[in-house]
């Protein structure tokens, strides 16, 4: 939008989370929460007119944005949300145009949202919009006092409020437009708070309109996208709401969730069509899956790629992977840095797959642990297999040729290299590689002795 800037307020304390870390840095939909205000105000102004109020753990808030290009000032002293918009005044001043607050702490906020309250103070011409909801339980939040035109005469804290006014459900969000202008010449006069020596930005409504402005609220009949965020049981309902926005645009574009509200998938996480997620899985970070897949129940995959008509079996681990088409995986599989299944692999319960290539084709069904290996098409690795990639100091590479059978229980001790087409005897130590179409046998030749058991029950 021409002549915006946007101030994001973020230094407050946040005493109530009860945390060592700066509450905008605790994250909700796999983001942390100041990453979603900043990207929410980067939708409607450029970086250079979007800039972030710094105080608790600065560095660290600035560093969790710094790549999006916005700016930040420092409020060396959490003097109140009046106080906070003061401190980016040198900054923002100069720029001219509206400027809208928002609140590190209320990350729900939609662009769309915030453009009909900049279109609002506009049409108005206003000193101020603000956006209010309506609340069930308005407690601890500041109570929005109308006049008989339904203009904002005031907003009271909590604290200060009269009985009749706690009475009020309709409350401030703390979101706001303001005219430039009018806000930087009344935001000097508002005096601290008496009874916390804050300088409350809520305070200058009242300032406004003794000097003849009006302000317009924006009420929303939803409360969702203004819940703020004081405690952690604030933030599992907002986590929980992004969630449930995310899995309801998914399942918009033709993803098949089942039991949505068990699911927890990352904003960033893309999905195709006709893909089915199963209860109780969680999708994160930077990952993409393709068209008919299946994830399984309780499975769990993270910035990892899965192509088209890809299956995952229930409780399955995914974490950095690339699986091609047609895979298998499942169940109880973990996969994990950079393995890579080929197309129509199959990967069963209880292996275990770390830096790992399994080539097209190849199965490995069951009890396997397969780490730092090669494995060409078409092999079969049998039960139990281990691939002894550790020797105490450094790790070391498994060649497995294509179509070679590698028997029950093997030990793999690499650096080793398993020739194409060759059979593995089970059960062998295998220290030495073996060549194409071989056969290796290492392990104890069997003794029988007959009759023993018999004799030993006679004694
Ligand atoms: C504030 C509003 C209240 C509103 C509520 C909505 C005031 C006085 N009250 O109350 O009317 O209903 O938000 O959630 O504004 N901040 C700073 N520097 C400070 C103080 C606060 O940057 O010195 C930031 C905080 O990081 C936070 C925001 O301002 O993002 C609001 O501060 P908070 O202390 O949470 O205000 P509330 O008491 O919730
Ligand atoms: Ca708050």
């Amino acid at each position: 939008m021409p002549n915006l800037s946007i101030v994001i307020l973020a230094a407050g304390l946040g005493t109530r989370m009860k945390s060592k870390k700066a509450k905008v840095l605790h994250e909700a939909g796999g983001l942390t929460l100041i990453e979603h205000v900043v990207n929410t105000a980067l939708e409607l102004a450029p970086p250079e007119r979007v800039l972030v109020v710094l105080g608790r753990q600065a560095a660290e808030v600035e560093a969790a944005v710094a790549s999006r290009g916005v700016g930040f000032v420092v409020q060396r002293e959490q003097a109140g949300s009046g106080h906070a918009l003061l401190v980016s005044s040198e900054r923002v001043a100069p720029l001219g145009g509206d400027v809208a607050v928002l609140y590190g702490d209320c990350p729900l906020l939609s662009a769309a949202t915030l453009r009909k309250l900049i279109d609002l103070r506009t049409s108005t011409q206003a000193a101020a919009s603000v956006i209010t909801t309506i609340l069930a339980d308005p407690a601890g939040y500041g109570r929005i006092l109308r006049d008989p035109d339904g203009s904002v005469r005031a907003i009271v804290e909590q604290k200060a409020a009269t009985p009749e006014q706690l009475a009020i459900r309709e409350i401030n969000s703390g979101i706001y437009c303001f005219s430039g202008e009018l806000v930087w010449r009344y935001l000097n006069e508002v005096q601290p708070n008496q009874a916390s020596g804050e300088i409350y930005l809520t305070d200058v409504v009242e300032l406004f309109r003794n000097g003849g402005h009006a302000v317009y609220p924006l009420l929303l009949d939803d409360a969702t996208e203004v819940l703020g965020i004081n405690t952690r049981a604030d933030l599992a309902q907002v986590d929980a709401a992004f969630r449930m926005r995310k899995a309801r645009q998914l399942m918009l574009d033709g993803v098949t969730i089942e039991k949505p509200e068990s699911v927890a998938i990352d904003m960033s996480v893309r999905i195709g069509r006709d893909s089915v997620i199963e209860p109780f899985v969680r999708i994160l970070g930077r990952t993409v899956i393709g068209e008919d897949c299946r994830i399984g129940a309780c499975s769990i995959v993270r910035d990892s790629e899965l192509a088209d008509r890809v299956e995952v079996r229930p409780f399955t681990m995914i974490d950095s992977c690339r699986i091609e088409p047609e895979a298998r995986v499942g169940p109880y599989s973990r996969l994990r840095m950079n393995a890579h299944v080929k197309a129509g692999a199959l990967v069963g319960n209880f292996v275990e797959l770390k830096n790992t290539e399994l080539g097209e084709g190849a199965k490995s069904q069951h009890l396997a642990y397969l780490g730092d290996a090669t494995i060409g098409g078409g092999a079969n690795i049998g039960a139990g297999t281990i691939t002894c990639n550790y020797d105490g100091q450094r790790k070391h590479r498994t060649k497995i040729g294509d179509g070679a059978f590698v028997g029950s229980n093997a030990t793999l001790v690499a650096p080793v290299e398993i020739g194409a087409g060759s059979y593995i005897a089970a059960g062998s130590v295998v220290t030495d590689s073996v060549p194409p179409d071989a056969l290796a046998l290492g392990r104890a030749r069997q003794v029988v002795k007959e009759g023993w058991a018999k004799k030993r029950r006679q004694k």
